[in-house]
């Protein structure tokens, strides 16, 4: 294999330049060059000759460290056309690509999937804050992501413990828990509700904040009247998480504030969560899974996906990772609660 081309797809994700970075560097160190290709799968398709970025030694540097995608990274539903996927191969045999990776989530997986069934060896790196990729312990992003949303609550809880008032903070995960409910826990939340707990809570998010903020200034009040104190803690953070049916923060705020006499607000991170520079754990990552999807192609071997498990790197074919599934730690979840006055 003489060219590789990489591609990041999806919503972009910290880590995902650091995969970049090692895949040029690992391919030039294996005297393999390296096309970066810009938008994705749109720009691999309708554009090859104005997307294509010649990657070397010496203009890759500074990316490493980087936030979002120098490469942008963007979402092209209509790749499962016949025409689509034959245009992007033709464009590849052009330029002489002769192997792809490609970082994203479980769509652009199908999409690397189908190039390498038609002839152009694909393999996957899971790059997106999410986490929701099954097959991986953690998915490129996803670090850094929490980070941010300790760094942001905590931000929120300067204020709200200045004015003994109630947060209600939407966050980011894209109908997976690991965001809402690890971030919750690093931020030191009252009440998470994610939507595994939905069922048992009768699909009543508002009366269970409620239920759990009552629960727990029950139990602050009581530990203070036991020490005949009046020191009591009056701020509370609850964290939800996006997408659930029918649940909205600023009406969780409005009644919380209006049944249990606490001053809320409520506010969504939305995209800040998915901003700012990598964590070292996603550079680091992100150099390791560059060079095995490197590695990997060097061998002629495509449909693969390159996973973290454990501490461990390895790679699985692409169909078999897509059908994994993974489900809420609920033993996790549980710890939350207990910590939740
Ligand atoms: O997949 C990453 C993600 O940020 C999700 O957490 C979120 O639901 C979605 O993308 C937002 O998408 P967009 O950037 O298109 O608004």
């Amino acid at each position: 294999m003489k060219t590789i081309g990489v591609l990041t797809s999806g919503g972009d994700a910290p880590g995902m330049n650091s995969a970049v970075y090692s895949v040029v560097k690992s391919a030039a160190a294996n005297g393999i060059k390296v096309y970066g290709i810009k938008y994705s799968y749109w720009g691999l398709t309708n554009d090859i000759d104005n997307c294509l970025v010649d990657f070397d030694l010496n203009n890759i540097g500074d990316i490493l460290n980087k936030g979002g995608s120098y490469l942008r990274s963007m979402r092209f539903k209509e790749f499962y056309k016949e025409e689509y996927m034959q245009q992007a191969i033709a464009n590849c045999r052009k330029v002489g690509i002769e192997g792809l990776v490609v970082i994203g989530g479980d769509g652009s997986f199908r999409g690397a999937r189908d190039l390498t069934v038609r002839g152009l060896p694909c393999i996957g790196i899971p790059g997106t804050i999410d986490n929701d990729i099954p097959s991986s312990d953690f998915t490129l992003g996803y670090d850094t992501c929490l980070n941010t949303i300790m760094n942001l609550c905590n931000s929120l809880e300067d204020t709200i413990s200045s004015n003994d008032r109630c947060m209600v903070v939407e966050v980011m995960g894209n109908k997976c828990s690991d965001l809402p409910l690890n971030g919750g826990i690093a931020c030191g939340a009252n009440v998470i509700v994610v939507p595994e707990i939905m069922e048992s809570i009768n699909n009543d998010a508002t009366g269970y904040v409620i239920k759990k903020l009552r629960q727990a200034r029950e139990l602050r009040e009581k530990t203070a009247a036991e020490k005949g104190s009046k020191d009591i803690r009056r701020h509370y953070l609850v964290i939800v998480a996006e997408k659930m049916d029918g649940v909205n923060v600023a009406d969780i705020a409005k009644a919380v504030q209006e049944e249990l006499g606490i001053e809320s607000r409520s506010i969504i991170l939305g995209h800040l969560q998915r901003g700012g520079k990598p964590s070292a754990f996603d550079v680091i990552t992100g150099c390791q899974m560059g060079n095995k999807a490197v590695k990997l192609l060097m061998e002629g071997i495509g449909n693969r996906v390159v996973v973290k498990k454990g501490i461990d790197i390895v790679d699985y074919d692409i169909l078999e990772a897509l059908e994994m599934k993974s489900s809420l730690d609920m033993d996790l979840f549980k710890i939350s609660v207990e910590l939740g006055a």
